[in-house]
């Protein structure tokens, strides 16, 4: 198994480009099974969860092929309607090929996802939607089976605001019959990204970047060509790696738009951010000013740079509190900064972090995707050496990262044990 040796080092310096979002390359993968023929995606890094969902799209009956920083998929003889039990374990935004599915061939068997380390993450509110739809939903044997002839446009209000259920119950509602409108809709990029992709294919949906959606079905899509949006997760880590220097780097290629909150919170630090049009300098602090944040659906701050940004607050000039309302028990990297001798406090969903002077190399273990980013944050800056075992978390959403890392200036080591 791989880890990585992270010698610790402050010093950062120059410029990292950001690759296309996963999570927005993960639900457009799946929306291309609703045009039969071949689409072709721009700016797709190498990703383990992105090989993962073309597995899968393979199982189906796709075809899938790799060019240089792009991928086509060939839907055209897409004909077997399960996603199995191996596959959605390891992966669980599989459940996106539920809307495109039904829409598609009238059914789908998805074997259903279970919990992960940042929590028991249900998908009921996928489900409800699709029976306002008008399909036939039942549980058996640990999967969902979904059928329905013809969907039917509804009115749908999601309970909580939800990436996954909004673009999965937008995918089969794009060929219902008749309009379909959403209320509490999620507006992340990631959303609003798949309305690019599936309106370019000829849908028909309005209200892009706004909590309700209209949707007026349309009889067949068409494939398309479409360049995927930068990382805004992976911009938002080196942003705060760049905090946690010395110097200041750029990020390059990012969309700053979607950064919003983390740039005031970094500000708030005492970082000072020179935002262009499509990259971020950040200058970073003598001393790091403690920042409170609490974590809400877009454009709130993201749980998914809650853990990265825990580990700047580890060295603030203070107390600061961190509080996760989208995944409550999303806190895994606590015990492992603690090892690295960060001061962290967990009470219920809320981290009290007592910035200490500096953090100290140790062996720790990734629990998930952004913990795993955290423990390299942490690493880098901790003092002597830092192992962290595990690592095949973070190639499912970091392209490379101790490359793009030691570019600037890290001293990060990938090893085979
Ligand atoms: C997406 O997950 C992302 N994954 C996650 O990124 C991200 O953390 C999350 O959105 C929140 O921004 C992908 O895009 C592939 P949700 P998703 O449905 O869609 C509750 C990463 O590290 N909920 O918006 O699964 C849920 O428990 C990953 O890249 C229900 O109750 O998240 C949570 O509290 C991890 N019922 C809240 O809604 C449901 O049916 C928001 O989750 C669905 C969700």
């Amino acid at each position: 198994m791989e880890q990585f040796v992270i010698e610790g080092n402050r010093n950062l310096s120059g410029t990292v480009n950001i690759s296309g979002a996963k999570n927005a390359i993960l639900p457009v993968m799946a929306a291309c099974l609703l045009a039969p023929g071949k689409s072709v995606l721009r700016n797709v890094p190498i990703l383990n969860d992105l090989k993962a969902m073309a597995h899968l799209l393979r199982v189906i009956g796709a075809r899938i092929d790799y060019g240089k920083g792009s991928m086509s998929i060939d839907s055209k003889d897409v004909c077997y309607s399960e996603a199995p039990y191996e596959l959605v374990s390891k992966m669980r935004a599989s459940i996106y090929v539920l809307g495109p599915l039904l829409a598609r061939l009238g059914e789908a068997r998805v074997s259903f996802p279970g919990g992960c380390a940042i929590g028991t993450r249900p998908v009921d509110l996928h489900l409800k939607a699709m029976e306002a739809l008008g399909a036939e939903i039942t549980i058996e044997h640990g999967y969902i089976n979904a059928k329905a002839k013809q969907l039917v446009g509804a009115d749908i209000y999601f309970e909580k605001s939800s990436v996954g259920a909004t673009i999965n119950a937008m995918m089969a509602a794009v060929l219902a019959k008749g309009q379909t409108r959403m209320f509490n809709a999620a507006m992340e990029p990631e959303v609003d990204s798949t309305i690019d992709l599936l309106n370019k294919m000829g849908a028909k949906i309005s209200g892009k970047a706004s909590t309700t959606l209209t949707i007026d079905g349309v009889e067949e899509l068409f494939p398309v060509e479409m360049t995927m949006i930068p990382d805004r997760i992976e911009a938002g880590t080196f942003l705060i790696a760049g905090a946690l220097s010395t110097s200041p780097i750029t990020v390059a290629n990012c969309e700053p738009g979607h950064l919003g909150l983390l740039i005031d919170k970094l500000r708030e630090a005492g970082c000072i951010l020179d935002v262009g049009e499509s990259s971020i300098t950040i200058t970073p602090p003598t001393k790091i000013k403690p920042v409170n944040l609490i974590t809400l659906p877009y454009p709130g701050f993201p749980t998914d740079l809650q853990a990265q940004f825990s580990v700047l607050m580890t060295l603030a000039e203070g107390i600061s509190y961190i509080e996760d309302t989208i995944f409550p028990d999303r806190f895994m990297h606590v015990a492992e900064l603690n090892r690295l001798q960060a001061n962290i406090r967990m009470d219920r969903n809320v981290s009290t972090i007592k910035g200490v002077e500096e953090l100290s190399g140790a062996e720790v273990m990734a629990t998930d995707l952004r913990a795993s980013a955290a423990l390299v944050l942490a690493g880098m800056v901790a003092k002597g050496t830092t192992t962290v075992s595990r690592i095949y978390h973070i190639d499912r959403g970091y392209d490379h990262i101790e490359n793009k890392l030691n570019a600037l200036g890290a001293n990060i080591t990938r090893m085979d044990l």
